[in-house]
């Protein structure tokens, strides 16, 4: 098992005090954080019996794309803050552990150093400024992103722990945004984003959309409809509306919604093998890892980053076989306690 506590611990050791808070807070009284936390273990599980799991494996796909793993690097702000070489460690570490970066539309590092080493999907806030939104999204395109992440649960940034400011300013620019002054208020996150945005960027770069930041099975819903291609149940890490339902919770009623016609993926407080195996049970096609991922980059950079998504895919095979599944396909919802088939 992969000591959580301890990676953090060290992260916090290393890493200065406003920056550790930062990537470490969740908003409001953090209750959504707290709960997310624990809401995993919570799941029960039921394994099968006397099954042939001897050419188990934990390989799958995600929107069409092979990866080794149905764990996925979550979208996460300013790397280079973490370790000197940022994004690029991270995806490098992402491509080599045969799992998929998301790069947030805050990276500290331009698209296109990311996109030279490896596949990945691009983040984007819609800004209030829509041309620097659609020139990001042109510019992931060209970089080579097989998807667009629309975040839909940022209409404004909320407030986190006391003493540390929402948005920590990325070593003062965000190269994705060119160097751009993030503070700039066109740059900020549109109040209005809507269905009419989703269906722009899925248009104009003809990539498939991914809305993050869905909760329910109406706006899970409501995203299809505007054309995403996909969507992932989150609370943001615990980093957006205080008091909203951990996303273990929140999984199933987006799956009976949507599932039939779309991919569903789950991120926060994910941190194990069996959390892995729960979150494909309850009907995910893939999880996102966060913070661990930070943890593990300011402690060990990318070879630390490509350990943690190793063993977290070591842990979920281990757990598939122990299930009695053979691959995710093989998952069901017969495996989690009161879930009904
Ligand atoms: C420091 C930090 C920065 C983040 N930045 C972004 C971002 O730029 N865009 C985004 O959609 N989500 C962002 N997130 C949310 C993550 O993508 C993800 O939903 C969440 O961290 C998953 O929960 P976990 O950290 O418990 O694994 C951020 C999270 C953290 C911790």
């Amino acid at each position: 098992m992969i000591d959580h506590d301890l990676l953090r611990r060290r992260a916090q050791e290393l890493l200065p005090d406003d920056v550790f808070g930062y990537f470490d807070a969740g908003s409001g009284a953090e209750v959504t954080l707290a709960r997310e936390a624990r809401a995993w273990d919570d799941v029960l599980l039921q394994p099968r019996v006397l099954r042939d799991v001897t050419a188990a494996t934990a390989a799958t796909t995600v929107l069409g794309h092979p990866v080794s793993s149905p764990v996925l690097v979550a979208p996460m702000a300013a790397q280079r803050l973490a370790h000197p070489s940022g994004e690029v460690a991270v995806a490098l570490a992402a491509r080599d552990a045969g799992s998929l970066m998301v790069i947030s539309m805050r990276s500290s590092t331009r698209v296109d150093d990311v996109g030279q080493v490896a596949p990945f999907w691009q983040q984007l806030y819609v800004l209030k400024d829509r041309g620097v939104t659609d020139e990001v999204a042109e510019r992931a395109t060209a970089a080579g992103a097989l998807a667009l992440v629309v975040t839909v649960d940022t209409p404004v940034v909320a407030a986190k722990r006391v003493g540390l400011p929402r948005t920590l300013p990325p070593l003062g620019v965000v190269q994705a945004l060119d160097d751009r002054d993030v503070t700039d208020e066109r740059l900020q996150q549109a109040r209005d984003v809507g269905p009419r945005d989703l269906e722009r960027l899925a248009e104009t770069t003809g990539l498939p959309v991914v809305a993050k930041g869905v909760l329910s099975a109406a706006a899970a819903r409501d995203c299809v409809a505007a054309g995403a291609s996909a969507v992932i149940v989150s609370t943001h890490g615990g980093r957006q509306l205080d008091g909203v339902v951990p996303t273990p919770l929140a999984l199933p009623a987006v799956v009976d919604a949507v599932g039939g016609e779309v991919e569903v993926y789950v991120d926060g407080g994910v941190r194990s093998g069996s959390h892995v195996l729960k979150a494909l049970a309850l009907g995910a096609r893939a999880v996102l890892v966060g913070r661990p991922v930070l943890w593990a980059l300011a402690t060990g950079g990318s070879d630390g980053v490509r350990v943690l998504l190793e063993d977290l895919t070591a842990e979920a095979l281990e757990a598939l076989m122990l299930s009695g599944c053979r691959s995710c396909a093989d998952v069901g919802p017969d495996l989690v306690r009161g879930r009904r088939p």
